[in-house]
């Protein structure tokens, strides 16, 4: 289900849409993004996992560019999957040739038709470039080959040079014809115009491959499909040379919530979006559309609100309709109601009176850039609810400590004891052990530390951390007092573990 604009049904109205495919270039145009390099095995990952999702073609690679590519794509040819496989070729029997020793049955060949193109770039007249495009394709189909052409930079060529060649093309044998808006120059209304233009000359399916140099990728795939184009190129996670190629998961949610269409098995969009992610090492942008990590992902307590009542209020689709998951991140603009459905999520009874306490101190967390996570909210809780027995008898006023390589660790405290205010600084073995031993110097010199615990709550460099101290002797006594802290940085949080196992035993000694 969609909770889309009632005013793209209205706008759509009359563009019926059917048989529309996808033909996925991740392993071609998408390693082609800078910095991205696969190994065979990763190429056979990402193509056993575009097969699961049910992708037509996988353009497997560049037969010609190496032999180590025309390798991979035999190897991928032969793991006999359900979706095409195929490779590219420039329009020469060369490169045919390469595709042939690769084992494939589908052939997607090119050559560049605009004048920028021609003149700076192939150094060929208009006749040239299609006598070579008519010789590849002819060739590759006396070869048992199927051809996609691709007029290479079709949305910058000469519209009545680009109908000819789709003319020549076609009756040369190509099975399908690929406009390519090479440097996604394109508009979405100018793709209709364009597509039904070429509709006029065209018996074969179109196919459309757009870039994202403007942004506009996916808006000109849909375009170009509500105009009459049968197929789109895409690359998982939007890859592709510079900004990448029209992304998968976007093109194929659209075509399902605008043209009722479901191309591939959107439940396993959110997997494949991780694992190309994973094997690539590219990451996913935190706000990308469908998959990122705030795709359905809400703080503000407006927000929150509304989706506990109806998730409809503020997503458009529902993450398990694209394999995602919901999340209510606690951070900076968390209310009172986020706050309360996590900790009735993960069964925490925590008292209300608290919970001003609780979000003053997410509050805190997320002004230092950190949002709260389930354990961390969880120590949090468990830490208030815990400390809940009365105002500090002592305070600490001031805390500093100085550390470094070659240097001793020395820290200063001053601390208010029911009015009296005591400044100490003591060296130690690190600078939570002078800081340690600096309010013992401050507060009582009989203090002894008995236990000291550091853990960190999640994996992360910025994450939470909890220490756990136990002492005697604050009241030379023998009884053991517990301070615990949660906070971002160690030793700051070892010190209020440290002042609250203080307190804990000076409310004992006042009650005594
Ligand atoms: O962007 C492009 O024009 C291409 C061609 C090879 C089709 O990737
Ligand atoms: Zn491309």
């Amino acid at each position: 289900m969609i909770y889309d604009s009632q005013y793209n049904r209205l706008a759509l109205l009359g563009s019926e849409v059917r048989g529309v495919s996808l033909f996925d270039t991740t392993l071609r145009d998408g390693e082609q993004t800078p910095g991205i390099a696969l190994s065979a095995e990763d190429k056979m990952r990402i193509a056993s996992a575009l097969n699961d999702l049910g992708v037509d073609i996988i353009e497997a690679g560049f037969a010609a560019s190496g032999d180590s590519e025309k390798d991979t794509i035999k190897q991928i040819a032969k793991m006999g999957l359900s979706s095409t496989v195929c490779s590219l070729a420039r329009s020469n029997k060369n490169d045919i040739d390469r595709v042939l020793d690769c084992d494939v049955d589908y052939v997607h060949t090119f050559i560049a038709t605009s004048d920028i193109h021609l003149k700076y770039k192939l150094k060929m007249t208009r006749d040239e470039v299609k006598a070579k495009a008519v010789e590849a394709i002819e060739y590759a189909k006396s070869h048992g080959l199927k051809v996609q052409f691709s007029c290479e930079d079709a949305t910058r060529t000469d519209l009545d040079f680009l109908k000819e060649m789709h003319v020549t093309v076609q009756e040369a044998g190509a099975d399908a014809i690929n406009i390519p808006d090479t440097v996604g120059v394109i508009y979405p209304s100018a793709m209709t115009y364009l597509i039904k233009e070429l509709a006029k000359v065209t018996e074969v399916p179109m196919a459309v491959h757009c870039h994202n140099d403007m942004g506009l990728a996916v808006a000109n795939s849909l375009a170009a499909v509500a105009a009459g184009a049968k197929q789109i190129h895409v690359c998982v996670n939007g890859l592709g040379e510079r900004t990448g190629n029209a992304a998968l998961e976007e093109v194929a949610l659209g075509l399902y919530a605008n043209f009722d269409t479901e191309v591939v098995d959107l439940s396993k969009i959110g997997d494949i979006s991780k694992t190309v992610s994973r094997i690539t090492g590219w990451p996913i942008p935190y706000n990308k559309p469908i998959t990122g990590r705030n795709a359905f992902a809400h703080e503000s307590g407006i927000h929150v609100h509304g989706v506990l009542n109806n998730a409809s209020t503020y997503e458009a689709f529902r993450p398990e309709l694209v394999g995602m998951d919901r999340h209510i991140v606690l951070g900076k603009h968390s209310g009172t109601h986020s706050v309360k459905d996590r900790l009735n999520a993960l069964k925490i009874k925590f008292p209300d009176e608290c919970i001003p306490k609780l979000l003053a101190k997410i509050k805190d967390l997320a002004v230092s850039g950190k949002e709260v996570d389930d354990a961390e909210l969880m120590a949090i809780a468990d830490h208030i609810m815990w400390k809940r027995i009365g105002e500090d008898a002592v305070k600490l006023k001031e805390f500093a400590v100085f550390t470094g390589k070659g240097v001793t660790p020395t820290a200063t405290v001053t601390v208010d004891i029911d009015g009296e205010i005591r400044t100490s600084s003591n060296t130690g073995t690190g600078p939570v052990d002078a800081a340690i031993k600096a309010i013992r110097c401050a507060v009582n010199e009989k203090i002894t530390l008995e236990e000291y615990k550091l853990s960190a709550i999640t994996g992360g460099s910025d994450s939470l951390c909890e220490v756990t101290v136990v002492i005697k002797g604050t009241y030379d006594d023998s009884r053991l007092s517990v301070g615990k802290a949660v906070g971002l940085d160690i030793v700051g949080t070892s010190v209020d573990a440290t002042m609250e196992a203080i307190n804990r035993d000076y409310i004992r000694g006042r009650k005594e």
